[in-house]
C-alpha cells in the first residue's frame, strides 16, 4: 500500500487538488477530528471504492465545541493516524493549522436553520454553526465528488446534507452505517475517556436501544413507552445521566407523536464526565 501523503497548507492542498481534477481523477473526501478508529476506517474504504482519490482531514475545530467543553483534551496523534491511513490505502491525509484555517480576523460563518436546535444543538450552543462552517471550507479547499459522514452523529449528517441541499453545493453526501465494538457500544474517540467501571456503565446506551427497538418492532408505537423503557435501561446502571432521548423523522428530526419505520431515536447521555451519543434507525 503506498505511503499517504500528510500535506498541512491550504495553498499546497489546493494545488494538488487541482491537478488532480485537471487528470480527471474523482475525489472522495473524510472529514475527522482525528484519532482515528474503525469507524473512520469504514468511511475511507467507503471512499476508496467510490473515488480515484482518497482524502481524510485530520483537524480538531475549536469552533464547534462550546467553553466547558472537551477541545483542550480531545485526544490528538497525528503520527498514529498517519499510519491508520497508510495502512487503509488513503492518498492523502490533510491536517491544516488553527492558525491557517481561522485567522485572527476570521469572521465567516455558515448557520443552518430548522435542524440544528434541537437534539445536539439544544445543548452545544453553536456546535453546528462550527462544523457547518469547518465543512464548507474543507468542501472548497478539497472540492470532493463525494464526502463521506458516519451515522452515529445522525444529526450532523442531516445538517451536512441539508447545507449542500440548501447552498447547491456540487458534493454527494453519502451517510454510512454506524459501527460498534463487538459488546456494542458505538465507536467514538472519546471513549477513550472512560475508566472500566464507565465503559461498562456506557454499554446500557446501545443495549437500550436495541431494547426499543425490539419492542418497536413487537409493535410498541407509543414514544413516550420507547423513552420511558430506555430511561429505566440506563439509570439503572451507574454513573449515567441521561441528557435527552428523542424519537424523531429520519429525514426532518422532527419530533414524532407515534413512532414509525424509518425514524430514528437519539440519545446523548453522560457516563461520569464523558458525554457520548448514539442512536438507533427504526
Ligand atoms: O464528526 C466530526 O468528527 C466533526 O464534527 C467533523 C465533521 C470532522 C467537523 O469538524
Amino acid at each position: 500500500m503506498g505511503k499517504t501523503k500528510l500535506i498541512t497548507s491550504i495553498d499546497e492542498m489546493k494545488e494538488i487538488v487541482k491537478d488532480l481534477k485537471l487528470e480527471g481523477l474523482s475525489i472522495g473526501f473524510v472529514p475527522t477530528m482525528g484519532y482515528l478508529h474503525d469507524g473512520h476506517i469504514s468511511l475511507m474504504n467507503c471512499s476508496k471504492k467510490d473515488n480515484d482519490i482518497t482524502v481524510v482531514s485530520v483537524f480538531v475545530n475549536p469552533i464547534q465545541f462550546g467553553k466547558n467543553e472537551d477541545y483542550e483534551k480531545y485526544p490528538r496523534d497525528i503520527e498514529r493516524d498517519l499510519e491508520i491511513c497508510s495502512n487503509v490505502g488513503v492518498d492523502y491525509l490533510f491536517h491544516p493549522s488553527q492558525k491557517e484555517m481561522y485567522p485572527e480576523d476570521y469572521s465567516t460563518f455558515v448557520v443552518v436553520e430548522g435542524i440544528t436546535e434541537i437534539l445536539c444543538g439544544a445543548y452545544r450552543e453553536g456546535h453546528f454553526k462550527g462544523v457547518a462552517t469547518v465543512v464548507n471550507k474543507f468542501f472548497n479547499i478539497l472540492k470532493p465528488n463525494r464526502a463521506y459522514f458516519g451515522k452515529k452523529d445522525y444529526q450532523q449528517l442531516k445538517v451536512i446534507q441539508r447545507m449542500v441541499r440548501d447552498l447547491n453545493m456540487d458534493v454527494e453526501v453519502i451517510g454510512c452505517p454506524l459501527i460498534r465494538e463487538k459488546d456494542g457500544l458505538a465507536m467514538s474517540s472519546r471513549n477513550k475517556y472512560l475508566s472500566p467501571e464507565e465503559r461498562k456503565s456506557a454499554l446500557s446506551i446501545s443495549k437500550a436501544l436495541f431494547e426499543a427497538k425490539r419492542r418497536f418492532e413487537e409493535g410498541e408505537t407509543n414514544p413516550e413507552a420507547l423513552k420511558k423503557l430506555i430511561r429505566d435501561i440506563i439509570s439503572s446502571y451507574p454513573n449515567t445521566k441521561i441528557q435527552y432521548v428523542e424519537i424523531v423523522d429520519g429525514e426532518t428530526l422532527k419530533f414524532k407523536e407515534k413512532a414509525e419505520k424509518g425514524d430514528v431515536i437519539a440519545i446523548a447521555v453522560f457516563v461520569g464526565d464523558t458525554r457520548l451519543i448514539d442512536n438507533i434507525e427504526l
